[in-house]
């Protein structure tokens, strides 16, 4: 390293240290790395990995620089040979990420310790040429202890990444893909994750909050703790103090000092009202503070319950919830907090308030802005155990990680108000054996660190409740299962039950296909799925379905749809994944679905999904609407399908359907009435099967309890004349994290989108920010992603601008389509 550059890093890190007096610090370290690929290559060649990467000299100049989060896997290119369950792009293969920085004289005597929250996959970590530690589960935080390697002067750390082929059910991505931390501390210390706070007993009038606080290391004492609470959004006044002794620690084990105190008149932590509490520790010794943490939590009472639900401070919520996968579409799984913080709002808006981390832990800003934002959360460790879903998944490594994985993933996060239950597994082969003793093995580990929350797991087999195997839980969650709900209850009556897993239906947004099949595998078409939201693999059902089984027995406490957004890979009925034969009951019916497979084999093109409420972008499919209606019925909503571009179609029957949260719809073509209906039992949407298309306008009035309640309404369009370019924002940060999501609009003369426009979009910003990726939501689109050009599909684009760090000023971003004169353009402040 030349001298100028070593001068500048150890001037960062003397800044870096000087403000750490003798309590913890933690740092983002995610800046200035330098990164490399081998051996399988984005192109399908191989390149060999030369051996001694890992030592200091080793000549890094030209490998790329960049700043974490990084996923290597989404900067593609999409090809069409690799397995689309994975989303055909090339995430496996090996990867090193280097990086050079400094240590101040201060730092000696002081523990450093490099925390990454997520290494996809098999991490190897060397410092100064040493391996300092490992790791094997691509989805946990751990830490690594760097004391004993640091010298003065420059260190070098290098982490070498191996992601085997064949080693995931859906994109896992590759790369250092999210934060990672310097964290220090002093001699003695307050352990990271040793403090947690449980709220045992809650009411109006008062709180009792007990704490748990590890302290660890080496010194001489007495030692005390001093905790103190305040609310997160006042923070200078402590609500309630305490003191207690706490002994010195012995060796390795940590010492843990025990307090209860009692918060009067606290506020809750809710769905609606998510209040946070503080909660910060203090290590003392004498009027010396050693050390001090803070912790985030929430004051409220969970419960489930075997005959009213899921009950949040005495108060039954039902959970209207979704399963997410871990990636954030265009972005690839490179985490991003405002990406997923959008995530949640758009989730929010058609009425989800819980969220399932299928099938593997979050990344822990989720469960911030889910504490946050007021979502509940069903938390996961697991896809497998012992027995595979895929040649090189979690099996592997199983026997010797999951204690560790999950001993992290739990301390990790028991703090979090919005994590309701812990679930140790997803759809685990060996429900059928069963066996049984592994699965109590799982929940005791669970409960040696959380004795507050239940444990459960998605359970497919449907005998996995007869043959003793959820005996193991604390709830039941049935993935598929709303026929079984009354049957499971007589076999199992005392034990609260719920859907892990519901509907799997599957839609294209923007496409219908004629004639309307109401068989579930109907409409299917062009490797696209008809809108219509009657199409369903065969484990899976409709929404309708699942809610029918839900109102028919009220004990069940909810469901988490399968899936809130589209995401990369399982583009289920188009891909050729065998672990979806996994959901069949018997080995005839699995035979069956793998021949039907290998018969559709070959290279299938989609590379997502097709099972979202929302596309890959976040744009609204039509069944987002028979969610709102069904989750928010206070909304006064209407929604018609399908849209009314079809000259292709006139004369010919076209159905219509309306989601709405009325109780009655009439619908009126170019102002004549098609009928009125009132929705019957168990009826979710309207339907007018037999209506003749002709262009113009088609409407539908709504009403509840006789009343006027929401209209909708559908014009045929004219050709594209120009677009509309959106922003989610007009105010951003100029931090290098923020983004600003784009929605451009094919629009024909009047202002109505043109339903099937596909042109080519192109995205510009000028001033501190840059055009970083762009997304059409079609799961058969090989176009790069991360780019700053795709055709609209269905006439919407979307297109994502990133701030620069410390660059403030006016972004101006416009858009153009092809074919059209006019650009559209919009001003975005960043600062
Ligand atoms: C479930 C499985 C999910 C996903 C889904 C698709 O059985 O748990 O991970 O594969 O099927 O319907």
């Amino acid at each position: 390293m030349n001298p100028l550059r070593r001068l500048l890093l150890s001037l960062i890190m003397a800044t870096l240290f000087s403000t750490a007096t003798a309590t913890s610090t933690r740092e983002r370290f995610d800046a200035g790395w330098r990164f490399a690929r081998f051996g399988l290559m984005p192109d399908g060649t191989t390149r060999a990995e030369p051996p001694g990467l890992a030592a200091p000299g080793t000549d890094d100049h030209d490998w790329r620089r960049l700043n974490l989060p990084h996923d290597w896997g989404i900067e593609g290119p999409f090809r069409p040979e690799l397995p689309g369950d994975t989303g055909k792009l090339p995430w496996a293969g090996i990867g090193w990420y280097r990086k050079a920085f400094a240590l101040p004289a201060g730092a000696p005597g002081r523990r450093v310790v490099l925390a990454i929250d997520g290494a996809m996959s098999h991490p190897t970590i060397f410092l100064n040429g040493e391996p300092v530690g490992e790791w094997a589960y691509g989805y946990a935080s751990f830490r690594v202890d760097l004391t004993s390697r640091l010298q003065a002067g420059t260190n070098v750390l290098a982490i070498r990444l191996d992601n085997p082929p064949d080693s995931s059910r859906w994109y896992p991505g590759g790369g250092l893909y999210r934060h990672v931390w310097l964290e220090t501390t002093g001699p003695l210390y307050l352990v990271p994750d040793g403090v947690f706070v449980k709220t045992p007993v809650v009411s109006a009038a008062s709180a009792t909050v007990e704490i748990d606080a590890e302290v660890a290391g080496a010194g001489a004492g007495p030692l005390t703790m001093r905790q103190e609470i305040m609310r997160a959004d006042a923070p200078q006044q402590v609500l309630v103090a305490g003191e207690t002794a706490v002994a010195i620690p012995a060796g390795d084990a940590p010492a843990t000092a025990r307090l209860r105190l009692e918060l009067p008149r606290p506020a809750l932590w809710s769905v609606e009202q998510p209040t946070l509490h503080v909660l910060r520790t203090t290590l003392l010794r004498g009027p010396e503070v050693l050390d001090r943490r803070e912790t985030t939590f929430g004051v409220r009472a969970a419960e489930f319950t075997a005959d009213d639900g899921f009950q949040l401070n005495g108060r039954r919520l039902p959970l209207n919830g979704v399963c997410e996968h871990h990636d954030l579409g265009p972005l690839g799984a490179a985490f991003n907090t405002r990406a997923m913080e959008r995530k949640l709002e758009i989730l929010r808006s058609f009425g989800v308030n819980a969220i399932r981390t299928s099938h593997n832990p979050p990344a822990p800003e989720l469960l911030d802005l889910c504490d946050r934002l007021g979502f509940v959360v069903l938390d996961e460790a697991f896809d497998c155990w012992r027995i595979e879903k895929t040649a090189n998944d979690y099996h592997r490594d199983f026997d010797r990680w999951h204690l560790r994985d999950l001993t992290n993933f739990v301390r990790r996060d028991r703090n979090h108000a919005s994590v309701v239950l812990w679930s140790t597994g997803n759809e685990i082969p060996e429900q059928r054996g069963p066996d049984l003793a592994l699965a109590r093995q799982l929940v005791a580990i669970v409960k040696s660190l959380d004795p507050t929350r239940p444990v459960t797991n998605g359970l497919n087999f449907v005998d996995s409740v007869k043959n003793g195997f959820a005996s193991a839980f604390d709830a039941i969650g049935l993935n598929y299962k709303p026929s079984l709900y009354a049957a499971n209850r007589q076999l199992a009556p005392g034990v609260p039950m719920f859907s892990s897993e519901s509907s799997s239906t599957i839609s294209s947004r923007g496409e219908y296909f004629f004639p309307v099949s109401n068989v579930r595998d109907g409409g299917h078409f062009n490797l696209q799925i008809s809108s219509y939201d009657l199409y369903y693999p065969r484990w899976a059902t409709t929404p309708d379905m699942e809610w029918e089984g839900q109102e028919r027995n009220p004990f069940v406490a909810g469901e988490f749809v399968w899936t809130g957004f589209d995401y990369l890979g399982e583009p289920t009925p188009y891909d050729n994944n065998e672990a979806n034969a996994l959901n069949f009951q018997t080995e005839e019916e699995r035979q069956r679905a793998l021949a039907e497979l290998a018969k559709v084999g070959g290279h299938l093109p989609s590379r997502s999904s097709y099972f979202g409420i929302v596309d890959l972008c976040g744009f609204p499919k039509d069944r987002y609407f028979l969610y709102q209606s069904h989750w928010r019925p206070e909304l006064p909503m209407a929604h018609l399908l399908p849209h009314w571009t079809w000259p292709e179609r006139v004369g010919q029957v076209t159905p219509v359907m309306c989601y709405t949260s009325g109780d009655e719809a009439e619908l009126f073509l170019n102002g004549r009435s098609l009928g009125r209906k009132t929705r019957g039992a168990y009826e979710y949407r309207f339907r007018w099967d037999e209506v003749v298309y002709e262009p113009g306008e088609l409407k539908v009035v709504t009403y509840r309890q006789g009343r006027p309640w929401a209209t909708d309404v559908v014009r045929t369009a004219g050709a594209p004349a120009r677009i509309e370019l959106t922003a989610d924002r007009t105010h951003v940060a100029a931090d290098g994290d923020d983004l600003v999501y784009l929605t451009v609009r094919v629009l024909d003369a009047a202002g109505t989108l043109v339903p099937r426009a596909n042109l080519r979009v192109t995205f510009t910003a000028a001033g501190p920010g840059d055009v970083v990726a762009v997304c059409n939501g079609d799961a058969t689109s090989f176009e790069p992603m991360q780019a700053n050009t795709i055709q609209a599909w269905n006439g919407m684009a979307q297109g994502i601008v990133r701030t620069r760090r410390g660059a403030a000023g006016d972004i101006s971003i416009t858009a153009t389509a092809s074919g059209l004169p006019l650009a559209a353009a919009i001003g975005v402040r960043s600062e």
